[in-house]
């Protein structure tokens, strides 16, 4: 089996951050959402990955490489313009040839794995075996609507008004069936060449098409505060261990993460909290549930529940809560007796302070 993971498209929700990097990109507990989703490829015993990159390829292919260092052997397959889903598939063919194969988004986590999806798509190898999860509001999802034994019976693109409350989670699996299906569709409302009509192709044309119910944790990462909540649920489980530098003065709980060559002085460290390596931390507060980059500097700063990407600096900012701090941002704040706040904001981002 092969894997396609599918990294181009704009990710326009999630700005200002898709200005300066892909959403695929953006880490969740120090690790960039792309290396979640190759690590839960690999675990299946799929190496042979082909990736779809736009305009973001050279920044995907700076961190991922050959792929050599997660265990797997990537081909990078351009995509002009983010055309859908099954535009992908199309694109891939030389690559996919007649192997079966797992498609996964580039910006959707699934921290629980997917092996157990896998297996049912081994031992039965229907033409697509989709994957689901109940959600409150469906209509901004792929939605399925399954007969009384649990069989696909119909397959929508963003319905105005949902038959079911079952979403299309950003993982299908695929026999080389699936190629006429994106050969024989037209582009959707929105232009795109859907995956989802695809499979409703194959469908009507009478082939077998399975769904696995995923009641593990998914987050689809377009907007910030999924980011955040996505983050929270990664640092759970977060593998602790101080491996840089502390001093007398802090106080570190149990489930925090200090990378070699961080330092923390005079600080509290309230887990579940990552610091990446070459952080200097001081006369801090930083976590619960918060990630720090590589390289930042944090001083006389209260923090909890962000994300700080490398690089950033935070100087005397005694209440940050719920932020996404990008890379080599500086938040600080203004000389003594001048009560006002001064911003350089870029477009699209969002402020709040405290009134
Ligand atoms: O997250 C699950 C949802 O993903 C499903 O429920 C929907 O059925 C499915 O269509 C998809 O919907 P989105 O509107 O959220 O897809 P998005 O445009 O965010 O693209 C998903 C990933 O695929 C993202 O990593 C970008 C990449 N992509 C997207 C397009 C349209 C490409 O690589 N090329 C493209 O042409």
């Amino acid at each position: 089996m092969k894997a396609l993971v599918l990294s181009g498209g704009s990710g326009t929700r999630l700005r200002p951050f898709s200005y300066s990097m892909p959403k695929q990109l953006i880490p969740i507990a120090n690790k960039p959402v792309l290396e979640h989703v190759l690590e839960n490829i690999r675990a299946l015993g799929v190496t042979e990955i082909g990736i779809i990159v736009g305009g973001w390829a050279t920044e995907i292919a700076d961190v991922l490489g050959d792929g050599s260092r997660l265990g797997v052997r990537i081909t990078y397959i351009p995509q002009e313009k983010p055309l859908g889903l099954a535009h992908c598939v199309t694109l891939a063919r030389p690559f996919l040839g007649d192997d079966d194969f797992v498609m996964y988004l580039g910006d959707n986590m699934l921290p629980d794995g997917i092996e157990s999806i896998a297996a049912d798509f081994r031992a039965a190898r229907p033409a697509a075996q989709v994957v689901v999860h109940k959600v409150l509001d469906p209509r901004a999802f792929g939605v399925a609507e399954l007969d009384v034994d649990g069989n696909v019976e119909r397959l929508v693109e963003k319905p105005e008004q949902p038959l079911s409350d079952l979403a299309l989670i950003g993982v299908y699996f695929f026999t080389p069936a699936i190629h006429r299906a994106v050969g024989a569709i037209s582009p959707s409302a929105r232009g795109e060449l859907e995956i989802t009509d695809a499979i409703q192709w194959l469908l009507t044309a009478g082939s077998e098409v399975k769904a696995s119910e995923y009641s593990g944790y998914w987050k689809d990462t377009g907007r910030a505060e999924d980011v955040l909540d996505c983050n929270r649920q990664l640092l759970a489980d977060l593998r602790p261990g101080v491996f840089g530098e502390t001093d007398a003065a802090s106080e570190l709980d149990e489930g925090v993460r200090i990378e070699p060559g961080a330092r923390v002085l005079r600080s509290r460290i309230e887990g579940p909290v990552v610091v990446g390596s070459g952080t200097v931390i001081e006369d801090s507060h930083i976590g619960p549930n918060t990630s720090i980059g590589r390289d930042c500097t944090l001083r006389g700063t209260q923090v909890s529940e962000s994300i700080v990407m490398d690089g950033a600096t935070i100087s005397q900012v005694p209440g940050l809560q719920g932020s996404l701090i990008g890379r080599n941002a500086t938040v600080g704040t203004t000389p003594e007796q001048d009560p006002h706040h001064r911003l350089v904001v870029g477009d699209h981002t969002r402020i709040e302070v405290a009134a």
